[in-house]
This record gives structure tokens, sequence and C-alpha cells, in this order.
């Protein structure tokens, strides 16, 4: 098999693509040949060695995919040889095949495309675990997405307005402010030429978003959390700005609001029925049109580490899928 091989943290220019010896089948996995993998925020820091959990070296990134499965480990009964399939493997997916634990592999109907399935779990299991579980959002409420054109922030876009929500888009460009308006955000603010904070007071009449959606931190969540309404939900999703904020903790007292942590990986792990009944949701909403993942790209295995530049160094609209 050929994979995109880390042997050493650093930059992701080192990254190589190699033949390797096809992995064991453990009992329990599914042997998968994959035909899309998707880009995610996380699979730049693990190779930088920037990410809360650094993998034993060396590893293949990707952390979700969509393929054939090619081979069923002892005890598996719910998917067989030609299945297709959706897969979180969190490592391994940047590869022509891939071994996922098969409980977090799931039958994708054959009307679904298999970039738009693979474009799916991550960022979109994230912004419905942080909207549903974590916020409580409800129809009539207004939600602002910070980073609104990247993958966490697209996907909220879209989930929320599905949701009922009034949804603000807040991005740097217009090119990602337009993909929120049509993934169905009502306002869009580009933060980097408008001032946040009056552009939400004006939109809002004053009164300001109920749900934050955090995915970027840096220098925005402080003013995103003075402009917050009474009683409203703060999401940390997310540092992509690379600063983790240190916000005064009397903004929380005088908005009567919550600041609420988003670990969706961890979500799965400790409440692993409710987590795959939201990625099954997901699927259905993916199957029936409601859900639009945008695939912003395709590229092959050998320009993976690129991809993964382009997400690392924001200059992805959307996602962007690798096509082993
Ligand atoms: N908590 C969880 O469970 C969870 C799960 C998945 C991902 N995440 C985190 O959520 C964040 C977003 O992930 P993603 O896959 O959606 O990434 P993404 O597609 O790259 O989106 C991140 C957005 O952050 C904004 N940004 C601002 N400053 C940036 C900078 N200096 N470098 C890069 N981006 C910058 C960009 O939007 P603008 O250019 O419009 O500002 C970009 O579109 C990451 O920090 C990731 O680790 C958390």
């Amino acid at each position: 098999m050929r994979a995109v091989v880390c042997s050493e943290f650093g930059p992701l220019d080192r990254l190589e693509v190699r033949e390797l010896p096809e992995p064991p089948l453990p009992p329990g996995h599914v042997r998968v040949k994959v035909t899309c993998a998707s880009v995610n925020y996380p699979d730049a820091l693990m190779v930088l060695g920037a990410y809360q959990v650094k993998p034993a070296l060396p590893f293949v990134p990707g952390a979700e995919l969509a393929g054939t499965v090619t081979e069923v480990g002892e005890g598996v009964t719910h998917l067989r040889p030609g299945d297709r399939v959706l897969a979180l493997c969190w490592l391994g997916a940047f590869a022509t095949e891939a071994v996922v634990e098969a409980r977090l592999a799931l039958p994708l109907d054959a009307a679904i495309d298999f970039a738009h399935a693979a474009a799916l779990p991550m960022t979109y299991g994230t912004a419905f675990h942080a909207l549903l579980d974590r916020a409580q959002l409800r129809a009539g409420e207004t939600l602002l997405v910070l980073g609104a054109g990247g993958g966490v922030g697209l996907a909220a876009v879209e989930l929320g307005r599905h949701m009922g929500a009034t949804v603000i888009a807040a991005a740097s460009s217009s090119a990602k402010l337009e993909a929120a308006r049509a993934r169905g955000a009502d306002h869009a603010i580009d933060y980097g030429t408008q001032d946040l904070r009056a552009e939400l007071r004006r939109i809002t009449g004053g009164r300001g978003p109920d749900v934050i959606l955090d995915p970027v931190g840096g220098s925005y969540a402080e003013p995103a959390l003075r402009s917050i309404a009474w009683g409203g939900r703060y999401l940390v999703v997310g540092f992509a700005a690379g600063d983790i904020p240190r916000v005064p903790l009397n903004l929380p007292l005088l908005k009567g609001c919550a600041v609420i942590g988003v670990f969706w990986g961890e979500f799965l792990k400790r409440e692993a029925d409710r987590g795959a009944d939201e990625l099954r949701q997901l699927l259905a909403w993916l199957k029936d049109g409601t859900l639009r993942p945008l695939v912003s790209a395709r590229v092959p295995l050998e320009r993976a580490a690129e991809a993964m530049r382009t997400v690392h160094e924001r200059g992805a609209v959307g996602k962007i899928v690798v096509e082993p």
C-alpha cells in the first residue's frame, strides 16, 4: 500500500509518500480500500507535534475516510467485503488502504458520494455536538459562527440554520463569507475589515448573539464574548488562530453567560452510543440533501501535505479531500 508517512515531528513538507507493508487486521477491525479521506486542522497539528495527543512515530496522518471494505476481522458482524463505509480512524486515512475499528465504520448508502461522506464526521460531528448537546441551541435564537468559511465553521452555519437559528457568519475573506451565505448564513461580517462588535450590535439591534461557536480563538474571542446576549452560551471549540485567549472572568458574570468547552473526540469515547446516533443523523441529512458539505478541492496522495498546509495556513474554504 502507499501512504503519507510522518517519520519525525516538524514541517509539513517533510512528509513523504512511501510504499508500506499491509498492516495486520486485529479482531474487531476492518480493512478498507480508501477512496476519499478529508483533511482536518488537527492533522497538521499532529504532524507538527503540536496536538494534545502525540502519535508514536512513524505514523500515517488522516483521521477520517470513505471507501470499500476489503476484509473483515474476527468478530465483525455488521460489515462484509464490498460494503461502502464511512470510518473514523484518527490516524492512517491518507493511504491507499486503512485498518479501522469496525465500531467506528458506518455503512454508507449507495446514494452518498464518497467525498461528501469523508468530509462529514469531524467537522459536522463537532459542530452538531456543540450546538445540540453543549449549547442546546433553540429555534429562533441567534448564532454567531467565527471562522465561518472553515471546516467546523461552515458545518456550524449549515446545522445552525437547519436547527432554526438566525446565523451570523464571521470570516476573513469574501470567498469564505460567500460560502457561508450559500450554506444558509443570514448575515455576514468580514472581521478582517469590519468592526466585529459594532456589526454585531447593528445586526442584533444591540442584543447580541445567544450562542457563539468559536473554532478560531486568538484576538476574536474577547470582542465576541463582550458582544454575547444575556444568558448566552460561548462554545470553545478550537484555537486555529494559534493563541489560546485569556478572557476576563467578569465577562461571564456581567453577561450571565456560560463559557462551554467542546471536545468531540472525548465525547465519542465517553458517550459512544449518543455520538454514533448523531453521526447516523448527519448521514441521513447528507442522504436527503439537507446537508451539503463544501468540498472545495480534491487532491491525490502526493499533494496531501500541500492540502494540510493550506488548511493550517488559513487558505481552505470548506473541506479539502485527498483521493488516494
Ligand atoms: N473541540 C473539538 O472537538 C474540535 C474538533 C475538530 C476541530 N477542532 C478545532 O477547530 C479548529 C478548526 O478546525 P477546522 O478543521 O475547521 O479548521 P479550518 O477549516 O482550517 O478552519 C479554521 C478557521 O480558523 C480561522 N483562522 C483564523 N486565524 C487563523 C490562522 N492563523 N490559521 C489558520 N486558521 C485561522 C480561518 O478562518 P478565517 O480566515 O475566516 O478567520 C479558518 O477558516 C481547529 O483549531 C481544530 O483543532 C476542535
